[in-house]
């Protein structure tokens, strides 16, 4: 499939899964994920990159944690739904993806928090742990996917704990320009 081998596939809302796309190579994670959490599935190369992106951390003395990777479309519709219960659609659309949007049900997606902060909100980008991450991510293939600054063109709030992985000169080249995948491949 065109995910087993193009990374850098844009999955928005303009650019949808399929209701019935599960990706083939989906790995159980190696590297942490907090322990209640069920989907901690990734694409194989994603999980391999995680992996070794995770362990490198800790050698560096930051303890990152998985929060979610791999979620079905089914999944993401429940999640939606309980929050479009919770607060209403607007305050939902800013953090979560309708099903089929988003990019959890590719398997190329990871969130990411750490030992010292496990709150998915805007201050994990106080961290060390998400310094860390900006100093290095690209190194493994991941970009930060929901930038500050750029919600008009990828349709979210910023979300410094959602990597997407890409590839490794991809990651590169987009980071460098601080530029957003949907702009990378506009051009
Ligand atoms: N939080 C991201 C946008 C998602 O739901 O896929
Ligand atoms: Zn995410």
């Amino acid at each position: 499939s065109i995910l087993n081998n193009q990374y850098f596939v844009l999955i928005n809302r303009d650019n949808r899964l399929d209701k019935s796309y599960v990706p083939s190579n989906l790995k159980k994670s190696e590297a942490k994920f907090l322990e209640y959490v069920q989907d901690n599935n990734l694409e194989s190369a994603t999980s391999a990159a995680a992996k070794k992106m995770f362990d490198a951390a800790a050698q560096d003395g930051i303890s990152l944690i998985g929060v979610s990777g791999y979620r079905s479309y089914s999944l993401q519709k429940k999640l939606y739904e309980a929050r479009v219960r919770e607060k209403g659609e607007e305050k939902t659309r800013a953090y979560t993806a309708e099903p089929g949007a988003s990019e959890h049900q590719s398997g190329l997606a990871i969130d990411i928090l750490c030992n010292e902060y496990q709150t998915l909100d805007e201050g994990f980008e106080n961290t060390m742990a998400f310094q860390w991450i900006m100093d290095n991510m690209t190194n493994y293939g991941f970009i930060l996917r929901y930038p500050k600054g750029k919600e008009d063109i990828t349709g979210y709030d910023y979300e410094p704990w959602h990597l997407r992985y890409v590839g490794v000169d991809v990651a590169e080249e987009i980071m460098s320009k601080g530029i957003t995948l949907e702009e990378y491949l506009e051009r």
